[in-house]
């Protein structure tokens, strides 16, 4: 089986498959407070076309993980569903969510064959995360991490994007709360992939700083870096680690091994990527699984060196975060 290389020699194993554009969310570094126009439904993929194309990266190419994003993915009818055909590819199926729907989910999602989980959370204040989502919800995603642990997922691993002035005083709240409960938790460099625009370089709080904060009351030990995005740290008392997902001030572009496919069927070759290729007309166009199995590879093959956020090169994507699926 050809692995699936890029022109700088990457090889890419990792698909995130987006469900859906809908979110129940509105988070302000994500989407405008009257949210977006959502896609027709017909223009989503079905389940049927979902597993199609991921059984094609599986068959013909060797990817050996997918995570299911949105929008929000627990907002598609169904998931489950879809999580039980994907697990029969007999690869690693992980889920990322907000987490508000997992203390009725995160038992079905197990029992269909959903290992890992990451669940968003950007504060662990009630009215903060109220302003931060546009919902008051955090018992309610609290619950769903507690439900998530109880149905056996693991690692259950925490998203929080730090803002500067707006949650950069939660670093060590986060992780002592990771501490007490088992999860890990990773901080997300805020990306200019907010749907309003509004990105600027001042609110980043580089992953050094947030490690810092957290290391001068729970000392840490760099763990060695593998294709994961992260940089992960491990407490020295063995309280578990934290990861660190610093896109922004150390790209990881170099090492970057994923290819994501949007809910209406377009795959990108990057987060950050200005061009998407639609697989929707040979899907169904009656194409066969070579036909995808080739556009998937052309897709690769063209991708860029990185996203050059900072630089004068730099392009934003037309999407924001939500219609790409983080
Ligand atoms: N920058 C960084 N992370 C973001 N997310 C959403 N928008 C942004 C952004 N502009 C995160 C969400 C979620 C994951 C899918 O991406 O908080 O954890
Ligand atoms: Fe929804 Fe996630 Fe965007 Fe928040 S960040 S609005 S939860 S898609």
């Amino acid at each position: 089986m050809p692995a699936l290389t890029d022109s700088y020699g990457r090889v890419h194993r990792d698909l995130r498959i987006s469900v859906t554009d809908r979110c129940n969310y509105r988070c302000t570094y994500c989407m405008p407070a009257d949210g977006l126009d959502w896609l027709p439904r017909e223009d989503l993929l079905s389940f049927e076309e979902i597993e199609r194309v991921a059984r094609v990266c599986v068959e013909h190419h060797g990817i050996d993980s997918i995570r299911l994003t949105g929008g929000e993915p627990t907002v598609r009818h169904g998931l489950p569903e879809l999580v039980a055909r994907l697990a029969r590819l007999g690869v690693d199926i992980a889920l990322t969510t907000n987490g508000s729907r997992l203390s009725a989910l995160a038992r079905p999602l197990a029992e269909a064959g959903l290992r890992r989980i990451n669940i968003s959370c950007d504060s662990l204040h009630d009215g903060r995360f109220a302003a931060m989502t546009r919902r008051d919800d955090l018992p309610n995603v609290l619950a769903g991490i507690a439900a998530a642990l109880e149905a056996g997922l693991h690692p259950v691993k925490l998203n929080v994007v730090l803002r500067r002035s707006v949650n950069d005083d939660e670093a060590l709240a986060f992780a002592e709360f990771g501490r007490a409960t088992g999860v890990t938790v990773r901080f997300i460099e805020f990306m200019p992939l907010d749907a309003d625009g509004g990105w600027t370089s001042a609110e980043v709080v580089p992953g050094s700083e947030i490690v810092a904060a957290i290391a001068a009351v729970h000392p840490v030990e760099p763990v060695r870096r593998g294709h994961e995005p992260a940089a992960r740290w491990r407490y020295l008392d063995g309280r578990g680690e934290i990861g660190v997902i610093d896109s922004v001030t150390e790209p990881f572009c170099a090492s970057c091994d994923r290819i994501r496919l949007t809910a209406d069927g377009r795959l990108r070759s990057c987060l950050f990527a200005t061009d998407e290729v639609d697989l929707r007309p040979t899907l169904r166009g009656g194409g066969d699984d070579e036909a995808i199995a080739g556009i998937v590879a052309a897709t690769v093959a063209a991708k860029g060196p990185g996203h050059q956020i900072g630089q004068v090169a730099f392009v934003r994507p037309h999407r924001s975060m939500s219609q790409i699926g983080g």
